[in-house]
């Protein structure tokens, strides 16, 4: 199997990230290559497999070697934006490059999350770094109904599952970096706004029952700052900044056995 060593991927790369490119067979998280590095935005860090891969919430990011796409990159967004944005602004750009390789409608869970078929097959974890971002994300890619992680709360699903074909990991995750690099400048330059519809039409979770935190609320939409907003029992508005988002019907569909692996 291809590995994502630099040889494979950098030739596929076109834009300014990427550079430099660190490749780990194995390390503890990619998020940790990068971190208080000094290196220029862009710089990318993957692996074949981490021993301690993080999710969001304290969760863990489970892969067996070789399936997965396990990357970080580093963002030095100005001082004083709204960097949790960039959570959307990377959902977005890896659902464009999944659906860029394989002609699949890729669907996105606030915050996020990126799912296909319902099921997740993504997920971003940003973490500060100074003034820097630390992106990770973290793809499910080659694996089979029998090496898909367990221990999830949402059904999961992998790129190849879904699309019922081998995938090019090395292709997915040039697309994913060059399309990375066009959402994040257009937020940069013209705001999450500029990225909202984009997100809309994939947000799976507009128009359903969630809760978030203490509040239960059908979902209206995502504001122009990145709030999450819901509209409760009776008639109230509310702002979600950041919680577990549960979608009560992925809810009533996740069987008993996964959460509890
Ligand atoms: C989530 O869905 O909770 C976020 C998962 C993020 C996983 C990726 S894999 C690459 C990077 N390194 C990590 O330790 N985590 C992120």
């Amino acid at each position: 199997m291809p590995s994502l060593s630099p040889e494979f991927v950098a030739p596929l790369v076109r834009g300014r990230f990427a550079v430099p490119y660190l490749w780990r067979e194995t390390c503890a998280s990619t998020q940790d290559l990068l971190r208080d590095s000094g290196l220029p935005e862009g710089a990318l860090a993957v692996a074949e497999h981490q021993t301690h891969g993080r999710g969001r919430l304290g969760k863990m990011w489970e892969e067996r070697p070789g399936e997965s796409i396990l990357m970080s990159i580093l963002l030095r967004p100005p001082v004083g934006s709204p960097t949790a944005q960039l959570s959307l602004v990377t959902a977005l750009a890896t659902a464009l490059a999944i659906e860029h390789v394989t002609g699949l409608t890729a669907e996105l869970k606030w915050p996020n999350d990126v799912l296909l078929g319902g099921r997740k097959v993504a997920g971003i974890l940003l973490e500060g770094d100074g003034d820097a971002v630390l992106c990770g994300v973290g793809i499910n890619v080659s694996q089979t109904a029998d090496t898909l992680p367990r221990a999830t709360r949402l059904p999961a699903t992998s790129v190849a599952l879904a699309a019922g074909r081998p995938i090019d990991r090395a292709l997915l995750l040039a697309v994913l970096v060059d399309r990375l690099e066009a959402e994040y400048d257009r937020w940069r330059h013209d705001g999450l706004r500029a990225l909202l519809p984009a997100f809309a039409a994939r947000h799976r979770l507009t128009g359903r029952e969630v809760t978030a935190g203490r509040v239960t609320g059908t979902v209206a939409g995502v504001a122009d700052d990145g709030a999450l907003v819901l509209v409760t029992a009776d008639g109230e508005s509310a702002r979600v900044v950041s919680d577990e988002v549960i979608d009560l019907e992925i809810e009533r569909l996740a069987p008993a056995s996964l959460d509890d692996a």
